[in-house]
């Protein structure tokens, strides 16, 4: 596959035409940046972590059925995606009470959301990623009655099944981010699911386990990222395979 021209550059990823139409490659940069990117830097195989674990919860997902643009790794820091037209919108998942909700309306820092609750914010830089109501997103005609509700029902669905994932590996999931795009057979999940864009906390310490570490300053946040693609990439590969094998030997496979 070859990389042809640069369609969009955010702020830590790039996107590239191929020369195939239905796919396009994503480019998992250094750069990290917080607060609407007043705090920015580059960080030494950040791109790779990001890219790494994307691609396993990506992989996670589509086992467990649920449609996501990722298609293989090319390289460490670059994965091929189906080529979806993005929904602008950011759809938040929020499990415990953490960052913004806590600032804008009067939630105890840690209490528990159940259900949990979805936020969705119109993506638009210029305008600072304003909130939507669902009123908002149909009279803007972002999207369908329908897709609403399959983006909705997609989104719990992730929650729970990345909220499991990682509890077996002592990691609490706060909260996320998705974003979604069209595609030919309907709406799949796309961009990337990263510790840039979920709140992790280690389920004994609390301590944060995510881009909280650079936003606030808590510490190294390359050594974070590394021992977290350790905890969730490796060690649940380890416990999926020691798995597969037992049923495999219990089915006399
Ligand atoms: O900042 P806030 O508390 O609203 O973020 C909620 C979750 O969504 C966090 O996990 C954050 O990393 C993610 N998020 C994101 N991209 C944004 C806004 C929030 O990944 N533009």
């Amino acid at each position: 596959m070859k990389q042809g021209k640069l369609l969009y550059a955010g702020k830590a990823k790039s996107v590239y035409r191929t020369d195939e139409k239905d796919h396009l490659i994503v480019e998992f940069r250094d750069d990290i940046t917080a607060f609407d990117g007043g705090k920015k830097d580059t960080l030494k195989k950040k791109g790779r972590y990001n890219a790494e674990v994307s691609a396993f919860f990506f992989s996670y997902l589509g086992e467990h059925g649920v449609k996501t643009h990722f298609v293989r790794m090319l390289d460490e820091n670059r994965m091929v995606v189906e080529n979806l037209s993005m929904i602008p919108l950011e759809v938040i998942v929020r499990n415990i009470a953490a960052g913004s909700i806590v600032r804008n309306y009067p939630f105890k820092e840690k209490t528990p959301l159940r259900p949990p609750v979805i936020v969705i914010d119109y993506k638009d830089d210029a305008r600072h990623d304003p909130m939507l109501n669902d009123d908002l997103i149909l009279a803007l005609k972002i999207c369908t009655p329908a897709e609403l509700k399959k983006i909705k029902n997609t989104a719990l669905k992730v929650n729970d099944l990345l909220k499991d994932l990682l509890a077996r590996q002592g990691i609490t999931l706060v909260d996320f981010k998705l974003e979604f795009g069209r595609g030919k057979k309907g709406i799949w999940v796309g961009d990337e699911i990263s510790m840039d864009s979920m709140r992790l906390w280690d389920a004994t310490t609390g301590e944060s386990l995510d881009k909280d570490v650079y936003r606030f300053d808590k510490g190294d946040v390359m050594e974070t990222y590394d021992r977290v693609l350790q905890r969730i990439v490796k060690t649940s590969s380890a416990a999926g395979k020691k798995r597969t094998t037992a049923a495999r030997k219990g089915s006399g496979d």
